[in-house]
């Protein structure tokens, strides 16, 4: 498959970029072909203006700017896409929010082509916080039914690291970049 990793986090030398590494280099092992994006170095603007809202069926609205328009053509090269980030305030980065929110409107009767994405997220709570206050199944129900689903991506799936923040001294750095190769190899 032609995998496109959609990368969302300001530093490239974070815990997110080294878990996009060992993931990517599992994808590669199974022979898939990869591309990375990395939205910061990019820099991506987040910001939906007028230009890239939808026209909501009054089909007077055809085009939005170029660089929605060329970022649209991009993800229809690929036939999957993984997001790997930092989970921040128990949802989205911003950039990457607004990335969702400009480029993944695409006018009827177009969809995105590809019907699978991981969406990988990383959380500073240990998976008890995280788990136990309900906000893996609130996230989990937003990424996969309020956004992929809703833009025709049928198969879907959310992981999540915990615990990054190591509070609890439990952090297995090795372990976790394990679990990330092996995702990618059985990807
Ligand atoms: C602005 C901000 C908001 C955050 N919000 C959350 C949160 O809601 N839940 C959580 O578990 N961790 C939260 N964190 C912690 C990050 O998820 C954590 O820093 C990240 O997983 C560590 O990986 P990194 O080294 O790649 O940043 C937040 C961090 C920042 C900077």
């Amino acid at each position: 498959m032609k995998v496109l990793i959609i990368i969302s986090h300001p530093r490239t030398n974070s815990l997110t970029f080294s878990i996009a590494k060992h993931f990517q280099e599992g994808l590669l092992e199974k022979g898939h072909k990869v591309t990375v994006l990395d939205l910061y170095r990019e820099e991506f603007d987040p910001v939906l203006k007028e230009r890239d809202e939808p026209g909501w069926g009054n089909t007077v609205k055809t085009m939005a700017t170029h660089i929605v328009e060329n970022e649209r053509k991009r993800l229809n090269r690929f036939d999957a896409y993984v997001f790997i980030f930092p989970i921040w305030w128990y949802g989205l980065p911003a950039i990457l929010k607004g990335y969702i929110d400009r480029v993944f409107f695409f006018p009827a009767p177009s969809k995105i082509r590809a019907d699978k994405v991981l969406w990988l997220g990383l959380a500073g709570d240990t998976e008890q916080e995280f788990t136990s206050s309900g906000h893996d199944n609130a996230l989990k129900h937003q990424l996969i039914n309020g956004i992929s689903k809703k833009t025709g991506i049928m198969k879907p799936e959310v992981r999540f690291f915990f615990d990054t923040k190591n509070e609890d001294k439990k952090f297995d750095y090795e372990k976790t970049m394990d679990k990330a190769y092996k995702l990618g190899l059985s990807f």
